[in-house]
């Protein structure tokens, strides 16, 4: 039986790539998508991940438009990395699918209470304020959702919008210290390991030699989204973030981790959004994140490959 999950995304190239491994994935029954803001505001999120949709031949997918901010701090975005659009790149065509009537906590909370309890797993690829908003506004969803696996934080790396602070953590500190207080378990998919993930030349080529339609086209998706990140990091290729989230579902051998306590720090401007991991166990407390620190990325290529080019 395919694994029942929904996927809550900010699309952003690497949320693009993460959607479209998730329709390639025959392990996966895609419930329906909630759109959040965060890399881009949320009227072009929505869009973006119906493009994509449509992109991978699955209109019938159902996409829910959520938070328009986060749960306290004002809206950071990050054109500076994704474009304007949020998917620059290639020139995708405007979406004819429609966006669901209902609001994206609503369909969250009515999805999780209507089916059984602990076989939906949260694919969380954004800032966590839908996921917050859920919890917040019908508690009993906590035990039925059989896990969270969230790209999100960075600790023995860092962070990529402030030195302390992942953006998706950033943005919604807030709602982080919600999820992560919620005793659901959760995988967390740090930047300590999508900073293996690179998209090499080599690696971005393998995509645009493919003779389906969406290889080029996640190609070129990939050429923009790296150009940022190779400047700041002087590397070949960019962190490919969200597409770990699924790979760890599909092949979790290819990645290694702990459990931890992990803290979200929501007091000091100066740490704002920092994902305090107790890697060694300081604190004494009960873990409450499997903390990823290490994929094998020629692993994780070779599977996102082989998936992309079963799309059309
Ligand atoms: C995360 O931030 C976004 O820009 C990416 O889509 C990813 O989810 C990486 O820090
Ligand atoms: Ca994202």
């Amino acid at each position: 039986m395919p694994r029942k999950i929904i996927i809550d995304t900010d699309p952003g190239q690497d949320d693009a790539v993460a959607i479209l491994l998730a329709f390639a994935s025959p392990e996966f029954d895609v419930l329906g998508l909630t759109a959040v803001a965060g890399n881009v505001p949320l009227a072009l999120t929505e869009k973006n991940t119906r493009k994509i949709c449509e992109l991978a031949g699955r209109s019938d997918a159902r996409v829910f438009a959520g938070a328009v901010r986060p749960l306290i701090r004002p809206l950071v975005t990050a054109e500076y990395v994704h474009g304007k659009t949020g998917l620059d790149g290639p020139d995708l065509p405007e979406p004819t699918m429609p966006l669901q009537k209902q609001h994206a906590v609503d369909f969250l909370v009515e999805t999780l209470m209507a089916q059984e309890a602990g076989t939906i797993t949260l694919c969380t690829l954004g800032p966590l304020t839908n996921i917050a908003l859920a919890l917040i506004r019908e508690p009993r969803i906590a035990p039925r959702i059989q896990r969270i696996v969230a790209m999100g934080g960075g600790f023995f790396e860092g962070g990529n919008t402030t030195p302390a602070a992942e953006f998706n953590i950033y943005v919604d500190p807030q709602a982080a210290r919600v999820v992560f207080h919620s005793g659901i378990p959760i995988t967390l998919i740090p930047l300590d390991c999508t900073h293996k993930a690179l998209t090499s030349r080599a690696r971005v080529e393998k995509f645009r030699r493919m003779t389906n339609r969406t290889g080029p086209i996640v190609a070129q998706l990939l050429d923009f989204f790296e150009r940022f990140d190779e400047r700041k990091y002087g590397t070949d290729g960019g962190p490919l973030h969200d597409p770990c989230v699924l790979a760890w579902l599909l092949k979790p051998e290819l990645f290694s981790g702990r459990d931890c306590h992990v803290a979200i720090e929501c007091e000091s401007e100066l740490t704002m959004g920092m994902t305090v991991v107790d890697w060694w166990g300081v604190t004494g407390k009960p873990p409450t994140a499997h903390v990823i620190k290490d994929v094998d990325s020629q692993g994780f290529f070779d599977l996102l490959s082989d998936r992309i080019a079963r799309l059309p």
